[in-house]
């Protein structure tokens, strides 16, 4: 039921899971022609977890990462109003959230696909809050997950070093506008440069002979890396100084920047061009790579599992990739104890 009433939002718990399989720089090497030397210093990447095996899919880890935010917390499935499933690597094109919301019983949720790539999660966070400030809704369940392992070129050095598999969940629940986390948010997209970051459809050579209608298939995932690079340093500080100037903070009220773990060299530009101090930048990419939509929630569980975030800690969270789409959300970190 919908109420006039305007609703804080608040993060309950967060959960992430990874698979087992672990590739390091080392063994990449004897894949493609490269070393560990060239991999870490040009991105800070040292491993990462690939889904292998059969009938394993981006369900399995979404599903895992998304019980242990339940469980956590000690949320029945039930109560959940709303699932979003942020992800580029369904093993459905139809959409795979709604196999999520019966494999964990969500039985009382709509669940629906986000596709925003590695800003993803951030446009997750933020649609749910929308439903949850309108008072639409009151329970959501955020999952960022991706298995571009599937999708990108094994015998292609210049991306297949960069990418992991993961997924991460947030439980967002309806608050007092008073204790609101979800602070403010500023997303952009720029369509002209789509082209630097895909995985492109490609129609077959030959048409249906009667229907001269062609049917293809997706290709490898195709990057322009230095492009990427460029528009990542140029346009995340953008945002997130212009989401701070609108709450009248500034730079020196950040406690932990949470950038979308693309590589190590971005998290420090970002940084460097905002003149914050490296301390304060949350990653862990070196252990996992880029997870594209799940990097953000990956992240964001591990530093809550080391208490590096506490009570009232501003937390600022940029998404940024494919689209071009990229995105600021800023969080006043609020702790969350069982009654
Ligand atoms: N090992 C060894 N050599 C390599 C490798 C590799 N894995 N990959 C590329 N090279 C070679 C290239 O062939 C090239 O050789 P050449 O000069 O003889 O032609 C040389 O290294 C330089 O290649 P560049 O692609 O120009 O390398 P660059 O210094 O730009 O680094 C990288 C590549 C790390 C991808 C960089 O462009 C980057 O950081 N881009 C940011 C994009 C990013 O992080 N994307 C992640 C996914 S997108 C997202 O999440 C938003």
């Amino acid at each position: 039921m919908k109420s006039s009433i305007t609703h804080g939002v608040k993060i309950l718990s967060t959960g992430s899971a990874v698979p087992h399989f672990s590739l390091n720089n080392q063994t990449i090497s004897e894949i493609v022609q490269t070393s560990d030397e060239w991999i870490s210093t040009r991105t800070g990447i040292k491993e990462r977890r690939l889904l292998t095996g059969s009938h394993q899919s981006v369900i399995d880890l979404a599903i895992l990462a998304s019980r242990k935010a339940l469980d956590k917390i000690s949320m029945d499935p039930s109560q959940i109003d709303l699932i979003i499933l942020a992800t580029s690597s369904p093993n459905d094109l139809f959409g795979s959230a709604s196999q999520i919301q019966f494999k964990i019983g969500a039985v009382n949720a709509v669940a629906f696909d986000l596709t925003a790539a590695c800003s993803g999660f951030v446009l997750g966070i933020v649609t749910a809050s929308q439903f949850i400030r309108s008072g639409t809704y009151c329970n959501i369940l955020v999952i960022g997950a991706d298995v571009l392992s599937k999708w990108v070129d094994w015998s292609d050095r210049s991306t297949c070093i960069l990418f992991g598999d993961a997924a991460g969940a947030a439980i967002l629940q309806s608050c007092s506008d008073i204790e609101n986390s979800i602070l403010n948010f500023q997303l952009n997209t720029d369509g002209y440069y789509s082209s630097h970051l895909s995985i492109p459809y490609q129609d077959n050579d030959k048409p249906h002979a009667f229907l001269n209608l062609h049917q293809g298939s997706f290709k490898y995932l195709y990057m322009n890396g230095r492009e990427v690079y460029k528009f990542a340093v140029s346009q995340v500080p953008l945002s997130i100084l212009k989401c701070l100037n609108s709450l009248n903070m500034s730079v020196n009220d950040i406690n932990w920047l949470l950038l979308h773990q693309a590589n190590e060299r971005i998290l420090n530009a970002v940084a460097e061009k905002l003149s914050i101090s490296r301390d304060k930048i949350i990653a862990n990419l070196s252990k996992y790579g880029n997870t594209s939509a799940a990097s953000i929630p990956l992240a964001l569980d591990e530093a809550l599992q080391e208490s590096k975030i506490v009570d009232n800690d501003i937390v600022v969270i940029a998404g940024f990739g494919a689209g071009l789409t990229w995105g600021t959300i800023i969080v006043r970190w609020k702790e969350f104890t069982l009654g």
